[in-house]
């Protein structure tokens, strides 16, 4: 089950964007943003310096890391600027924050965590399939973003890898961005496995795959893939339940060599939402935090203040 891995190529193949890994799966809550906001937080902790796009106009991705939309200053430019080529990728990047209290006015105070960078997201990133039907020029958004580092126009920081929280569809916004990826990043369908999602990973790959054969001899690599699946809220002592264990089974015989350290089941992974602060900071030594460590080590990530 457990999986070393040796350190992961930051610029694969010499090329000159960060390394990509998306968090994509068709189905509604199954840890995408959890997965994307722990770990970009354990790979900032480790010395990485990670930019976290939140592509899905919930947003939830901006709310825990202390940018939800009642924060947002009116003037601040985010994804959606980004998509519509309003904006640079730096205008639309604040740094990712956590909350350590209130004031007296019962105001939030936010501390930044260093190395955590958010592409702000948006909700008006529910009209993007309407902007992309009606300018499919923009369709390349993404891949024309990495196109301006080969191009000299922006220059990626040495440790920088890019975190994508995605929406649970396979809609424009999702298939825009995958385009701009190729098989030396990664696809990582995160799944639940007290949720009802069977299926979604076999419908995941099957989209990959069409989506490599529409765009296949166009100018975008269009070959995003997935290498490891992340198993969410796998059965403890105090979670039992035997489908529980069916489904774990069943990934790992389905799956095999693919299946990345469990994620424990852990009510501490809700409570990030409302307080604003996610687990490896609020609770480092909670069973989310413990078992995302073990993941970012399997994904090929090791804490470059030790390895320094
Ligand atoms: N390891 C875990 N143990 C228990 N609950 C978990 C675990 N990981 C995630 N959850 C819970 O599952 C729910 C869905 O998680 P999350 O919001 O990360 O999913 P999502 O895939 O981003 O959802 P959406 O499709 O709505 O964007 C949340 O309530 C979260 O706290
Ligand atoms: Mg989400």
């Amino acid at each position: 089950m457990s999986k070393k891995t040796l350190p992961r190529a930051l610029r694969p193949r010499g090329r000159l964007h960060p390394l990509i890994l998306a968090m994509v799966l068709a189905a509604g809550g199954t840890a995408k943003t959890t997965t994307t906001v722990i770990l970009a937080t354990i790979l900032s902790l480790r010395g990485y310096i990670v930019r976290v796009f939140d592509l899905d106009p919930q947003c939830n991705t901006s709310e825990i890391l202390g940018r939800r939309e009642e924060h947002k200053d009116p003037n601040q430019k985010t994804i959606w600027d980004v998509i519509q080529g309003l904006c640079t990728l730096d205008e639309a990047t604040v740094p990712g924050r956590y909350r350590v209290g209130f004031d007296e006015d019962g105001e939030p105070i936010f501390a930044e965590i260093p190395n955590l960078y958010l592409v702000h997201g948006d909700s008006q990133l529910t009209d993007t399939d309407t902007l992309l039907a009606n300018k499919p020029q923009k369709f390349n958004w993404f891949y024309n973003l990495t196109g301006q580092y080969a191009k000299g126009a922006m220059v990626a920081q040495d440790r920088e890898v890019w975190l994508l929280d995605l929406p649970a569809n396979y809609g424009k916004l999702t298939l825009s961005t995958l385009i701009g990826m190729d098989e030396d990043d990664e696809v990582i369908p995160p799944l639940l496995v007290t949720g009802k999602e069977s299926g979604a990973l076999e419908k995941l790959l099957r989209e990959l795959l069409r989506m490599q054969q529409e765009f296949a001899g166009d100018m975008a690599p269009a070959a995003p893939t997935v290498k490891n699946i992340l198993l969410c809220a796998t059965p403890t002592s105090s979670h039992n339940a035997q489908e529980y264990h069916d489904t774990v089974e069943e990934v790992e015989r389905d799956y095999p060599g693919m299946v990345l350290p469990y994620v424990r089941h852990s009510g501490v992974t809700a409570k990030q939402y409302r307080r604003q602060v996610t687990p490896p900071i609020s609770d480092p030594k909670s069973a989310p935090s413990v078992d995302y460590e073990k993941v970012a080590d399997a994904l090929g990530f090791p804490d470059l203040e030790e390895t320094a």
